[in-house]
């Protein structure tokens, strides 16, 4: 309930009177193509909410606001209402929407080279990481492709961080979290959650995880102390 309030927050309505109309001669031909192949008129918003809950998994509770199209700090629905992004995919798009700087690196390199794996080395990942240590001043650097790869890493360093140099007996790490927590929907994170709506049906669960009530310093001094 407290993050769908706080993405309630997230994304404000500019100008709620924009007609389809004003809208529909900004709109790529590539989206125009796009529902043409699968109807011959636009989408509603209640359609487009329709779809996703008939075919897509449950796993999120999405605003009721049909989104097609972004430019800067702005958004627009598929009726033509536009939006201020303050939620800006909860910071990976701090930089707005579609800047053409933006947009013409991640398409020269896309026509270059559009992805390797790990399995081998390439010219640019190694550029990416000597920058990104540098500016935040980290000896290395793990890229994710989400949050939750973040939260799993973490969790994997301190556990063997405990092993290695605290001294911890094998397999013995405790990690202790704050109540109320929501950090993604992996079995590691939904083991550390104390939403039933995440982890219900779900378990069993990881072990070692402890849980302290936010902001309680003597609680968690109870868990670092035993
Ligand atoms: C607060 C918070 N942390 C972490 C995550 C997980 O991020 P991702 O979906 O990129 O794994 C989310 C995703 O909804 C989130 O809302």
């Amino acid at each position: 309930m407290n993050s769908m309030k706080s993405l309630m927050r997230g994304v404000s309505r500019v100008t709620p009177s924009l007609t389809r109309a004003v809208h529909s001669g900004m709109r790529t031909s590539s989206s125009a193509a796009s529902r043409a192949k699968t109807q011959e008129r636009p989408m509603t918003s209640e359609e487009v909410f329709a779809r996703e809950d008939r075919y897509g998994a449950h796993n999120y509770h999405p605003l009721p606001v049909a989104l097609e199209r972004g430019e800067g700090v702005h958004m627009w629905d598929v009726e033509g209402r536009r939006y201020f992004d303050f939620l800006s995919a909860y910071s990976a798009v701090n930089q707005g929407h579609c800047h053409p700087k933006i947009i013409a690196a991640l398409t020269a390199q896309a026509s270059r080279l559009t992805l390797t794996s790990r399995a081998f080395y390439n010219d640019i990942l190694g550029a990416y990481e000597q920058y990104i240590t540098g500016l935040f001043g980290y000896d290395k650097v793990l890229p994710m492709n989400t949050g939750v790869e973040g939260g799993e890493t973490a969790c994997k360093l301190a556990r063997k961080w405990a092993y290695s140099v605290k001294g911890i007996p094998k397999y013995e790490a405790k990690i202790v979290f704050a109540a109320g927590n929501f950090w993604g929907r992996t079995m590691a994170a939904i083991s550390s959650s104390t939403d039933p709506s995440s982890y219900d049906g779900f378990g069993p669960f990881m072990p070692g995880f402890e849980l302290v009530p936010y902001n309680d310093i003597p609680a968690l001094e109870v868990q670092i102390t035993h």
